[in-house]
């Protein structure tokens, strides 16, 4: 058996985040599940789904909406109200019970928006009024995504502050720290992107103007709880939600080169190879650029991958050493105990996208751990 066929150890082995003491190397990928009240509120079966996982090392939680604003997907969590801080609080106590460490990823989801999935009165908020060219998901089903509402310099001022306020939010619910995402093409990845930023201000054109606005966002969160309570995900050459740039490498080495002068708890990025929740095929596949190699030598504290790893390719980027930690989202969905399952060489269950986004407990928390049924 060669050495990147044997069972990994690098993998669980524990590391220093920035003073954060992990027991493993394994992070859960942060995945929306829908299992929220229609205000915000994260039913009690989170916290057990949540509990059941929490072998990882590190937790990243799905997207959580900053303000009624940004909220795009219906049953999605909040963070920015009493009532969420509570009940994230209770899912925070269970992963800290089992010696597990949890960060809240902060989401806005600007033009990938119907007022349908929004608050009353609501409507999409974004760089500039420009659709997405697809349809969005609504509680009817799927709708074409209306044109937003350019944002104004009080809207980005407003929003930043928001980003600021959760940030504090989910510190007071116990969080160990928040990641802003910027990836898959919401907010920050709208204002990144020539597909989806077309003002003329400051906070458009030069790709430094584009920069501007996740800069200020990273400024606002560490200022509010502490750059070692902050990361960010970015998926570069990832084009999924209608956000590419044609000076996409160019963009994400000044991005990064910004940002290194903040000592974040870690950067995290997925491989040009995934599509938001799916591997690419065919001629979506082919020539994806390596997004570790580039990003990797930019960065010089914790470094997350993630896209399609398993046990063998994770110990093979950390050897590398193409990252510090490796994150894994769909294996985790039928498998709350990926990381014992990893560690002792056993098969994993397969996966089931039908109930990625339904809203009760089938499907959620009824994956029993290996060898064992629950029903
Ligand atoms: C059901 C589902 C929901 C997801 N929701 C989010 C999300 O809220 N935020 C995010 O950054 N990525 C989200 N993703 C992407 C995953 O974090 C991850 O990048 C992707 O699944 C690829 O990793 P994997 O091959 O280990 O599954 C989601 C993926 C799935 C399958």
């Amino acid at each position: 058996m060669s050495k990147r066929d044997s069972v990994p150890t690098r993998l669980f082995s524990p590391y220093d985040m920035q003073g954060m003491t992990l027991k493993n190397r394994v992070v859960m990928a942060p995945m929306t599940r829908s299992r929220a009240t229609p205000d915000g509120v994260p039913k009690p079966i989170v916290a057990t789904y949540y509990g059941q996982r929490a072998g990882a090392g590190l937790i990243i939680a799905e997207g959580t909406n900053i303000s009624p604003q940004g909220q795009g997907f219906p049953n999605t969590p909040g963070i920015f109200a009493d009532t969420h801080v509570a009940a994230w609080r209770n899912v925070v106590e269970g992963v800290h019970a089992a010696d597990s460490r949890f960060f809240l990823q902060l989401w806005h989801v600007g033009r990938i928006a119907h007022p349908d999935s929004m608050q009353p009165g609501c409507h999409p908020l974004a760089p500039s009024a420009v659709a997405f060219e697809r349809d969005v998901m609504t509680p009817s089903g799927l709708q074409p995504a209306p044109t937003p509402r350019a944002m104004t310099v009080d809207d980005i001022a407003q929003t930043i502050e928001d980003y600021a306020n959760a940030a504090r939010r989910a510190l007071e619910a116990g969080c160990d720290g928040v990641e802003i995402h910027a990836a898959n093409g919401y907010l920050p990845a709208q204002f990144l992107h020539e597909t989806s930023n077309f003002r003329a201000d400051a906070y458009g054109g030069s790709l430094h103007n584009r920069m501007r606005f996740v800069i200020e966002v990273v400024e606002a969160c560490v200022a509010a709880i502490g750059a070692e309570r902050v990361g960010i995900r970015f998926t570069p050459f990832g084009g999924f939600n209608g956000c590419s740039s044609a000076d996409e490498g160019a963009l994400y080495r000044a991005l990064l080169g910004d940002l290194s002068r903040f000592a974040l708890a870690y950067v995290h990025i997925v491989g040009a190879n995934i599509a938001g929740n799916k591997t690419k095929q065919g001629a979506d596949a082919a020539n994806i650029p390596d997004v570790a190699a580039l990003i990797r030598p930019l960065w010089p504290h914790t470094l997350i991958v993630g896209g399609d790893y398993d046990a063998g390719r994770a110990e093979a980027v950390l050897d590398d050493p193409g990252a510090d930690l490796v994150a894994f989202g769909r294996d985790f969905i039928a498998n709350p105990d990926l990381v014992e399952r990893m560690a002792k060489g056993l098969s994993l269950a397969a996966r089931d996208p039908d109930s990625w986004y339904g809203d009760g407990a089938a499907g959620y928390i009824d994956f029993p751990p290996y060898g064992e049924r629950m029903w």
